[in-house]
């Protein structure tokens, strides 16, 4: 347990009476909060009951945090659960038909086809990329020395770059400055959920900023698939098993390649769910080794002890337990995918609460990584939490960054490899200093984002 113990910032869980009728207010309020910031809807109870009911406007709801009840809806009975219709409208228009929101065979095919890709072996074939970027990156800010730098924005970009590194291993047939620029717009434009999206309104009612991120969205797949047709023209090259050739060559020996459509919708979906997921995250941990002097100077002091130049970067968390211990406790507290739902399809019972049929099942990671009977001192910023015996101590489900069962994160292994190398090389060059006149607030939108650029400023070791 660190000395010094620091409570991050987070909205305060709301005090509901237990009796409270529900009131036209108190739905107008819902929508409004639902929309300004998710993270601020929940109540203390919330966080400490296990199994929570609800009916709003005729819909079903049974907000999940037992994880007994969370492994059987999302493990031992998945097959009884399927996608919210939030999740295809938020990201149907960008990645199609892409892993992230297929269902049924097409999810079972494309599964079965994209898991060999996120193997072991081609996992730890991406550390050399990712230690590349993260040292040339890590040098820059190093260089900038006593200068202050919007932490968010240098995140995003590094994510984004070791991704396309990854997807597209720098391929001169794609104008990688055009392709940034065009995310980062949608980024910029697309990040927020719209509230008619949350209220579930059809698609035909019109949203702002649709038109120009359908514009925008056209254009990547349009680069995209301009970068498919020219490696399909090239011979076979070897040694660039970048993700695009890996998606190439997915189900091929099955006899079931994957068609020129699903190669794109599945690049497109590894950009969409891991870049902003993995930027936010290593942004959250910058900062709170910034506000936790003495979690610092161990992960410094360990990276300094570690040698690093002569061990393989996909070996360096072995080396690091304790940089890999803040990186999930950042988790813990700024989980990037903060709620995820299902539909129950048939009747369950979880727990001890029958569910019916159609019923939205909402689990919440950000309220089971911080509920008071599963974690001690939930609210507070503790690493030591992952280390050794007090790791194997962590109920199992009541921990879940990636999610669980069968759709748990694809890239879970490919981003936890990236944040602990970035991380290293940071620490080896520079630190960091959070000078921001105000401290960062969690909000969601689709990802749990610092609501300042959290400015930090820079010395060279
Ligand atoms: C810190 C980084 C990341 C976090 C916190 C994260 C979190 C998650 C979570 C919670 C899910 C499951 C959602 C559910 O069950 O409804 C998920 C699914 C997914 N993630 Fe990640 N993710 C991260 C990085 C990545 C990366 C780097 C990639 C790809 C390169 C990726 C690709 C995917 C895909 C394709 C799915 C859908 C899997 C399926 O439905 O079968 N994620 N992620």
């Amino acid at each position: 347990m660190l000395e010094t113990a620091f409570t991050p910032p987070a909205p305060t869980p709301r005090y509901i009476p237990p009796n409270a009728k529900p009131t036209l207010q108190g739905y107008l309020r819902y929508f409004r909060i639902m929309a300004k910031n998710p993270l601020e809807i929940f109540t203390e109870a919330n966080f400490e009951e296990f199994i929570q009911t609800s009916r709003v406007f005729g819909q079903k709801y049974a907000l999940v945090h037992d994880p007994e009840a969370v492994r059987r809806f999302l493990v031992t009975n998945a097959d009884n659960y399927q996608l919210t219709r939030m999740r295809r409208a938020l990201f149907e228009p960008l990645i199609g038909d892409g892993l992230l929101i297929a269902e049924g065979d097409l999810w079972k095919r494309t599964r079965k086809a994209l898991t060999p890709v996120f193997d072991h072996r081609n996992v730890r074939g991406f550390a050399p990329l990712m230690r590349d970027v993260a040292a040339r990156e890590a040098d820059a800010l190093a260089a900038r020395d006593g200068e202050t730098v919007p932490m968010s924005r240098a995140m995003l970009t590094l994510a984004l770059d070791v991704l396309t590194a990854c997807l597209f291993s720098g391929d001169d047939a794609l104008d990688a400055d055009r392709f940034s620029r065009n995310l980062d717009r949608l980024l910029h434009i697309a990040g927020m959920p719209h509230p008619l999206d949350l209220m579930a309104a059809p698609e035909w009612l019109p949203r702002l900023g649709r038109g120009e991120a359908l514009k925008i969205i056209a254009e990547l797949r349009d680069q995209v698939n301009a970068l498919l047709s020219a490696r399909r023209a090239r011979p076979k090259e070897t040694g660039t098993d970048d993700f695009l050739s890996l998606l190439m060559n997915a189900g091929a020996d099955e006899g079931v390649p994957l068609s020129d459509t699903e190669i794109v919708d599945n690049l497109i979906t590894f950009l969409a769910a891991g870049h902003e997921t993995t930027a936010r995250t290593l942004t959250w941990t910058f900062y709170l080794l910034s506000k936790s002097p003495e979690a610092f100077s161990r992960a410094g002091a360990e990276v300094d002890a570690a040698a690093l130049a002569t061990v393989d970067p996909a070996d360096w968390s072995v080396r690091l337990p304790f940089v890999t211990a803040v990186i999930k406790e950042s988790m813990r507290l700024y989980p990037a995918a903060a709620m995820f739902s299902r539909l129950a399809v048939a009747p369950d019972r979880l727990g001890d609460v029958d569910i019916a049929a159609g019923t939205e099942i909402v689990t919440s990671p950000w309220v089971l990584h911080r509920h008071s009977k599963l974690w001690d001192r939930p609210w507070v910023f503790d690493p030591d939490r992952f280390m050794g015996e007090a790791a194997n101590k962590i109920p199992r489900h009541a921990y879940m960054p990636f999610g669980a069962g069968p759709r748990i994160c694809i890239g879970a292994s490919f981003s936890m490899q990236e944040m602990v190398i970035v991380l290293a090389e940071f620490l080896a060059r520079v630190r960091w200093e959070h000078v921001g006149a105000e401290e960062p607030q969690p909000i969601m939108r689709i990802t749990v984002q610092p609501s300042t650029d959290v400015p930090m400023r820079m010395t060279r070791c």
